[in-house]
């Protein structure tokens, strides 16, 4: 939610901020802005895309904004004001004396506000984050000139942030100190880039990695002052503190969009890769799933007695599939919930509970506030992440990475599916060391998901009737999903996609649910998406829905039906049958899911929205 760069070094830093905001777009997307320090202190900022922004700044001629080598810049996703000129960022202080970007929500921001204005102060936006620079400039005038000018900034941030209650980054220069940004950080997310000769800050690596691959993790409560030369963190007390130096295994090109019209289609096409990489090296010679890191020893994961998952979005999808996988592979109940429900009922939480956090970023604040909340309780929290060194797996017992890659798109797909993956793999850990699985078993498991990647390709080289079918649907008022057992996942999965990028309603049901209410909405014609499981799982469930397809049918439902190949009775059934190859059970969303994620895409595409960037909408949500 909101991205931020900075930049300080020998080149112009207009051009490498503006390249940084691209590439984090998918954050925010409302409105967008840059601060050069060249002489003086050069701002521009626009309502609307980033586009918005760069033809203002191409229209003022470039060097309207001078081609200073300190630079900072913002797109934002609004919480406080809406997405207008004026409450674009970066804002500055009434001297203008310095700018301000800011990701996350200020508390305390009313009565801070209320007392900068006793004292004279006018805003000039309706945000929260205004008041942060008109603190950093009251700041640094009562520093004076006692310290270096680039000392007296990293100063006053450090005694700004201990005024700030909330989540923030923030990120500010002062035109009295050329050459330097000043970061700082709380709950919210912020990188350094290591360059030679320039430094980088930014929300995360893709805005920098054409640049360098060499990046510095930052604690919590730190501020981070950075020159061409030096990187400096000290905690908000000024108290020296170190980053965690790490490099960045992926570069640049895969954060592109590599021929296809959008991310989106690209990241559904790397599904098979993403799924077979997030698998790779999973299985150790003597038969034992290894996550990453485990700060859990083996008698602790024996002593669990309950598991909670706790996810938003997509990655809540993941975790109800995850429920049946881990329920009936280790016998230990586990209840999903979302993160952002989770700690707000007082859930019952011991030493001996699990809880599973999913999250493609690492920084969405509802999970990374339930996660606390469960480790207060003494829980144990075990998170599944695809990003590295953030938040989550930061504070998390134990950590299985995914290894999807850059995922762009704010709709998730590939993320989803290799969540899927990391989720059976931890269902297949605890079971192997609670001993309720044997090895063999285990591998056997392991072999079905390796041979899903191609049973992925498969799906997506039979596309084409999804998109024709897609552009038929693209005018219906409203889609609803139906599935039962990991198939409901797939259901709702299906509905949220579709929601999110065709702004059309969309539904998914627990298929037996329907007539207890639901099947009220069928009319002529309405498309109904089934998800049918296989007969060679339990054949009753496939049968319970067959029937289900049938009440909806003879309410005058389209059916768009979803089946294992082999399944040739379930042709009767359906208007558009889409087959996929034979999967187990419980590894079938990995395939289902697929055909959902085209139709959503290609409907959106149909209709004319951006796919890639849904209104209303922001990839990492980093507020509550
Ligand atoms: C946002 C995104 C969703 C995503 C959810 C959870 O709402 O738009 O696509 O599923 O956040 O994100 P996370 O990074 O925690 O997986």
């Amino acid at each position: 939610m909101c991205g931020i760069v900075g930049y300080v070094g020998n080149r112009p830093a207009l051009g490498i901020v503006l390249d940084g905001l691209r590439r984090l777009e998918y954050r925010g997307y409302d409105s967008a802005g840059v601060a050069i320090v060249d002489r003086a202190l050069l701002t521009e900022k626009r309502a609307g895309k980033l586009a918005n922004l760069e033809k203002a700044v191409a229209d003022g001629g470039g060097a309207g904004l001078g081609d200073g080598t300190t630079g900072i810049g913002h797109t934002r996703w609004a919480t406080h004001g809406g997405p207008t000129d004026r409450n674009a960022h970066p804002h500055r202080s009434q001297d203008g004396r310095v700018a301000v970007i800011h990701n996350g929500i200020i508390e305390n921001f009313g009565r801070l506000r209320a007392e900068l204005e006793s004292r004279g102060v006018e805003f000039t936006s309706d945000t929260d984050s205004e008041c942060a620079a008109h603190l950093l400039a009251e700041e640094l005038a009562a520093l004076g000139d006692a310290q270096a000018p680039q000392e007296r900034l990293a100063e006053a941030m450090r005694r700004v942030c201990r005024r700030l209650d909330g989540a923030f980054t923030l990120l500010a220069v002062d035109v009295q100190a050329p050459g330097a940004v000043v970061g700082a950080r709380r709950n919210s997310p912020l990188v350094v880039g290591r360059g030679r000769g320039e430094n980088y800050l930014a929300s995360d690596v893709s805005a920098f990695i054409e640049h360098t691959r060499e990046a510095v993790e930052l604690g919590q409560d730190q501020v981070v002052l950075i020159t061409a030369d030096a990187i400096e963190i000290t905690d908000f007390d000024g108290n020296p503190a170190q980053g965690h130096d790490y490099h960045i295994d992926w570069d640049s090109r895969a954060a592109e969009k590599g021929g296809y019209d959008y991310f989106m289609l690209k990241e559904i096409a790397e599904q098979p890769q993403a799924i077979a990489d997030t698998l790779r090296g999973r299985l150790s010679e003597t038969g034992e799933i290894t996550l990453d890191e485990v700060r859990l020893s083996d008698q602790d994961l024996r002593d669990v007695d309950k598991v909670f998952i706790v996810a938003c979005g997509t990655a809540y999808h993941a975790g109800m599939v995850a429920k049946y996988a881990i329920e009936h592979w280790t016998r230990i109940p586990c209840e999903v919930e979302l993160a952002s429900e989770f700690r707000y009922r007082d859930p019952v939480l011991d030493r001996s509970t699990l809880v599973v956090a999913i999250s493609q970023s690492g920084e969405t604040m509802d999970t990374l506030m339930a996660l606390r909340h469960a480790k207060e309780q003494k829980a144990r929290v075990l998170a599944i992440c695809n990003t590295n060194g953030s938040t989550i797996p930061r504070e998390s017992d134990a950590v299985l990475y995914t290894h999807g890659g850059p995922e762009i798109a704010v709709a998730s797909t590939k993320a989803f599916l290799t969540q899927l993956v990391a989720c059976y793999l931890v269902g297949l850990h605890l079971a192997q060391v609670r001993g309720v699985m044997y090895a063999d078993e285990v591998a056997a498991v392991v072999e079905q998901l390796r041979g899903t990647p191609s049973k992925v390709n498969k799906v997506l080289e039979q596309m084409e009737p999804v998109r024709e079918l897609s552009r038929d649907l693209a005018s219906s008022r409203s889609v609803l999903f139906i599935g039962r057992h990991v198939g409901y996942p797939v259901a709702l999965e299906g509905a949220l996609k579709l929601k999110e990028l065709a702004y059309m309603h969309a539904e998914g049901f627990a298929a037996g649910e329907l007539k207890h209410g639901p099947i009220a909405l069928i009319e002529q014609g309405t498309p109904v998406v089934c998800v049918v499981p296989s007969a060679r799982g339990r054949g009753v469930l496939r049968d319970k829905v067959v029937s289900n397809i049938q009440e909806v049918r003879a309410r005058g439902a389209r059916t768009v039906v979803i089946a294992e190949e082999g399944d040739d009775a379930v042709a009767a059934y359906a208007d558009h049958l889409i087959l996929v190859p034979p999967t187990p059970t419980l590894l079938a969303p990995l395939v289902t899911t697929v055909p959902l994620q085209v139709l959503a895409c290609e409907i959106a595409a149909a209709r004319g929205h951006d796919v890639d960037q849904p209104r209303n909408l922001a990839k990492s949500v980093t507020v509550e």
